[in-house]
């Protein structure tokens, strides 16, 4: 609206003649174009009025007294706001073909002889007034095409940089995610490699320990071989308790996942913690009200949470403070934990200790990295507290900071709705079991001969009879050979047919036949829905004793 008011808005026309009634007449002859008529007798009055306005049209006469129209014509081209206004001469007399020349030199755009005819006076006029006008539009609307181009530049310019910024961004998170991923592998590998070891120790110490418990019952009380055997055991159960930490981390651990209070446990083993980080620290445990159970093993939770305190112990030795707290949260998918999207409690241990260096943040669930020195630290602590978490279908997450503390995440699975109720059952079952053993028939299934040799070992001290299978199938023919069997003990990990496999086999003939599996090794743990009693390797002659009792 405002541009076509703007584009009609009179302009000014100037008329320069020193005759009065000529400049009326001129007026006259003018006013209906609508445009701001401007009269002057005189150069100076037309030079004057040029300089305080714009002009879109000066009508002037050739001959005037104090000036000729050709010099006022060339001083106002001088000026430089004005060489491009057009100038229209009107001439009385008759002008010669040099005269037309000296007057287009000095910047006149027209002729208009006299008489005056008025039509053709307003039409030339009207042209170049209209030429003006849509001048001053074309100006006015490139100046607006500027002032666009320059906003557009500058909206251009700040959306090129927020790109930029963005680009970076994404590029040091999928970096960061890269490297996150190449640590998970590295400890993935690290992880088959050990579990495999670990597994095969296993069963070396499930022997030694064997053979050195029936050992020690064949000795007398005074026997000085016995201070040997007792040596020997307890080097051997440290490297049971060694190997234990690196099946955690291998996340080949039996375990035995349950809805766990995590508030309960902690507060359970708060004097334990208590007694481990010593009087200088300060141990802090909050929780929410309404804290959810999640699902895991509460041994496995414990030994985790006693881990990270001894960690903190170690990183405050001239005391401090320990914070343990715990809190529900909601995981979606694709998120950087690497956990299945669902429902979490996430437990933060947090130390005021020496904290980490990046180089040690980095490598601190590696097994075997520690900075503790010779002899002090295993530097499995943490790779099993990672392996026993990714393993309960958690996760851990460490943040640390030179001189600040170190904090530790521990995320875990919320135990489901359902699971409650059942484990009630279990608990109930599990207190009538009877350790008082008669004699029985066992048909022992392993294909380790020296864990097998140690077994039949240790049931034969219990007085059973024991006949061994090297393998499932091995053990399905003897059944059918020997219907006097009273209970199998079969391991888990074997090639051909697994222990979970034998045993379905064996319920499909003798279905009341009582059947154990053995493991050191939660290959099945996370998959088992067999319900089968469990013995964990390495086992004692107790263990051995209460399992067979509790099933014949
Ligand atoms: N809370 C902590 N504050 C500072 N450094 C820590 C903390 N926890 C772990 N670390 C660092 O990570 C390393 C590895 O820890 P990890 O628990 O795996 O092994 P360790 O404590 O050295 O040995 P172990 O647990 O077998 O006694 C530690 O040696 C230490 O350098
Ligand atoms: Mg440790």
């Amino acid at each position: 609206m405002n541009d076509t008011a703007e584009i009609r808005a009179p302009v000014n026309v100037l008329l320069v003649d020193d005759q009065p009634g000529k400049l009326l007449s001129y007026e006259v002859m003018l006013s209906e174009l609508g445009e701001n008529l401007v009269k002057a007798s005189s150069a100076q009055e037309a030079l004057a009025f040029l300089l305080k306005s714009d002009v879109a049209v000066i009508l002037v006469d050739v001959c005037m007294p104090d000036l000729d129209g050709f010099e006022l014509a060339k001083m106002i081209r001088e000026h430089p706001r004005f060489q491009k206004t057009a100038i229209i001469f009107i001439s009385a007399i008759h002008l010669s073909e040099s005269d037309y020349l000296r007057g287009y030199e000095a910047g006149a755009v027209d002729y208009i002889s006299v008489p005056v005819v008025p039509e053709l006076l307003r039409a030339k006029v009207r042209v170049f007034a209209e030429l003006y006008r849509k001048t001053r539009d074309l100006e006015r609307l490139n100046v607006e095409l500027e002032r666009r181009v320059a906003e557009r530049t500058a909206e251009l310019a700040e959306a090129n940089t927020e790109l930029e910024r963005r680009v970076e961004e994404r590029t040091a998170e999928r970096e960061q995610a890269l490297a996150q991923v190449h640590e998970m592998q590295k400890l993935d590998s690290l992880g088959q490699l050990t579990g495999g070891l670990a597994h095969d120790f296993n069963n070396l110490l499930m022997a030694i320990l064997g053979n050195l418990e029936m050992m020690s019952r064949r000795i007398g009380e005074e026997d000085p071989s016995r201070r040997l055997i007792d040596g020997a055991s307890r080097a051997a159960e440290r490297g049971a308790a060694l190997t234990k930490r690196l099946l955690a981390f291998a996340r080949r651990q039996e375990l035995r996942p349950e809805p766990v209070d995590v508030q309960r446990l902690i507060e359970d083993m708060s004097d334990l913690l208590r007694r481990t980080l010593g009087p200088t620290i300060e141990l802090v445990a909050s929780f929410p009200d309404d804290l959810a159970l999640v699902h895991v093993d509460p041994n496995q939770l414990e030994l985790a949470i006693l881990n990270l305190s001894i960690n903190a112990r170690d990183a405050m030795p001239q005391g401090g403070k320990l914070a343990i707290s715990a809190r529900r949260e909601t995981i979606g998918p694709n998120n950087q934990r690497e956990l299945a999207a669902g429902e979490f409690v996430r437990i933060t241990v947090n130390d005021s200790g020496l904290g980490m260096d990046e180089a040690t943040l980095k490598r601190a669930a590696e097994p075997f990295f520690t900075t503790k020195g010779l002899g002090k630290g295993t530097g499995l602590g943490l790779s099993s507290v990672y392996g026993m978490a990714k393993q309960s279908g958690g996760a851990i997450g460490i943040a640390s900071r030179v001189g600040v503390g170190t904090t530790v995440e521990l995320w875990l699975p919320v135990a489901a709705e359902a699971e409650r109720r059942i484990v009630a059952g279990v608990a109930a079952a599990a207190t009538s079991e009877c350790a008082k053993t008669r004699a029985c028939s066992i048909l022992l299934v392993d294909d380790d001969p020296m864990v097998a040799e140690t077994t039949v070992g240790m049931l034969e001290v219990l007085g059973h009879r024991v006949k061994v299978a090297s393998s499932g199938g091995r053990a399905l023919e003897m059944l059918v050979a020997d219907a006097s069997v009273d209970l199998v003990i079969t391991d888990y990990a074997m090639p051909g047919m697994t222990g979970k496999e034998l045993a379905r086999r064996i319920r499909e003939t003798r279905p009341n036949l009582p059947v154990v599996l053995a493991s050191g090794y939660a290959e099945l743990a996370a998959q088992d829905d067999s319900g089968l009693p469990r013995l964990d390797k390495p086992y004692a002659l107790d263990k051995l004793a209460s399992v067979i009792g509790a099933m014949v």
